[in-house]
């Protein structure tokens, strides 16, 4: 089993939490795991990989342009791998970006459907740090994520 976490950071904040997601799912077994910046990633791991985590900043309650041109990028290659979302933002907007994430991510492939619910990480200020207690439920989500079962297949067409 390959995972990857992929993400976009400006600041070092979504880094550190895709980091630390990484470690938990290593934590938890049986993978092999890369944590890559969206930009840098080597598509063919990401091809090759059976789950995937893709994390971004809050960018005026979107995510960023670099992580929705790697959610183009990939669209075709989601087929059956596990996929689940992150971002960091400011306490009040969790959700906003992963949801415009996930929906980028739908509109590439329709039976798309996040592995688990997304995770949100508060940052106190526009540069972090990181609000403390988060980051341990990044270290847990990863090995959450690790353990879920595969996704079953779509329903055959009505
Ligand atoms: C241009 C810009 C706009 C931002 N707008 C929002 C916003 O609308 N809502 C929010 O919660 N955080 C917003 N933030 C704060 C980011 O969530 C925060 O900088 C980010 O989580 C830090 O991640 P990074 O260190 O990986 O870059 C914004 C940050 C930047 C740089």
């Amino acid at each position: 089993m390959r995972a990857v976490v992929v993400f976009d950071s400006q600041y070092g904040n979504t880094r550190l939490v895709g980091e630390e997601i990484a470690r938990g799912i290593s934590e938890a077994g049986n993978l092999e795991v890369l944590a890559a910046d969206v930009d840098h990633v080597a598509l063919d791991r990401v091809r090759a990989c059976d789950l995937l985590v893709i994390g971004s900043p809050n960018h005026i309650g979107r995510a960023t342009r670099a992580t929705k041109r790697f959610v183009r990028a990939i669209g075709a290659d989601l087929g059956r791998k596990r996929v689940a979302v992150f971002d960091t933002c400011f306490a009040g907007q969790e959700g906003v970006a992963t949801r415009e994430i996930e929906a980028n991510l739908r509109k590439e492939e329709p039976t798309f459907a996040p592995v688990a619910p997304a995770l949100s990480v508060i940052v106190e200020r526009m540069k972090g740090p990181i609000r403390t207690g988060e980051l341990p439920k990044a270290r847990a989500y990863g090995r959450r994520l690790a353990t879920l079962p595969p996704r079953e297949a779509p329903p055959p067409p009505a």
